[in-house]
């Protein structure tokens, strides 16, 4: 049986306290009025609670992850990496939700906007979701850097905007802890550092947080960008 990690764990504790996929998912509902017959790509979409809270029918959606989870017999679920991915539908919308600093570490930016571009039907709308960092968060990454050389964290490429037809908003997300410990190891899931290396500096993200927050807790401050094909 495969050893559940640490982050594994820490991911879901982070899901959990958060609820960050209530929140996604009520910036979503506000922006885009999906119907029942709209179909969805979902990329990356872990255990694919984000996306099937957005439909009535989940059979609606196809779900993508380079990971194994389990979805019931009637949902579609294409184990794959999105660059490796073979699809032969094109999708009224793909939703992206903090996927993209795992393809900015795979130099997969580039291919993956595009792919997900030709994915959609004529006026399908690619929807991507990430951790602005422009807050508390991008601080800590900053501070983090200096202790781990191997770390992930989300990144959008600006770029990539620039002649893009599109709508966005920043919204909130809180991640509360009891105390600065359990803060510090709900940190991991937002630089994605191994076990390991994490768990041997924790005390150094511990004393950053207590030198720098009041209580452990802080806003995790998001943008949502809905692109139009055309
Ligand atoms: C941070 S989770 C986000 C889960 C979900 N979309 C959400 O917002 O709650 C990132 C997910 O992307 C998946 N992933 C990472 N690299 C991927 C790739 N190249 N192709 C497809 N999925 C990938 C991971 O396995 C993980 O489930």
């Amino acid at each position: 049986m495969k050893k559940i990690t640490q982050l594994e764990k820490n991911f879901k504790k982070f899901k959990r306290l958060t609820k960050e996929e209530y929140f996604i998912a009520k910036e979503i509902k506000n922006k885009v009025k999906i119907r029942e017959k709209d179909t969805i790509l979902d990329v990356g979409c872990a255990d694919g609670k984000l996306s099937r809270s957005l439909v009535k029918d989940s059979r609606n959606i196809t779900f993508l992850d380079v990971n194994e989870f389990d979805f019931s017999p009637q949902e579609e679920f294409i184990h794959s990496s999105f660059e490796k991915a073979r699809m032969n539908k094109k999708y009224d919308y793909i939703l992206t939700s903090h996927v993209w600093g795992h393809f900015y570490r795979n130099k997969s930016f580039n291919f993956c906007f595009n792919k997900a571009l030709n994915l959609l039907k004529e006026n399908g709308k690619l929807i991507a979701i990430h951790n602005s960092n422009k807050d508390f968060t991008g601080r800590l990454i900053e501070f983090s850097k200096g202790i781990f050389k191997k770390m992930e964290f989300d990144v959008f490429l600006e770029k990539y905007l620039e002649k893009a037809d599109y709508k966005e908003d920043y919204f909130n997300v809180k991640l509360k802890a009891k105390t600065y410990r359990e803060l510090a190891e709900l940190i991991q899931v937002l630089i994605i550092v191994p076990d390991k290396l994490y768990y041997k500096n924790i005390e150094k993200i511990i004393k950053f947080l207590k030198d720098n927050l009041k209580k452990p807790e802080f806003n995790i401050n998001q943008r949502i960008i809905v692109i139009n094909k055309n």
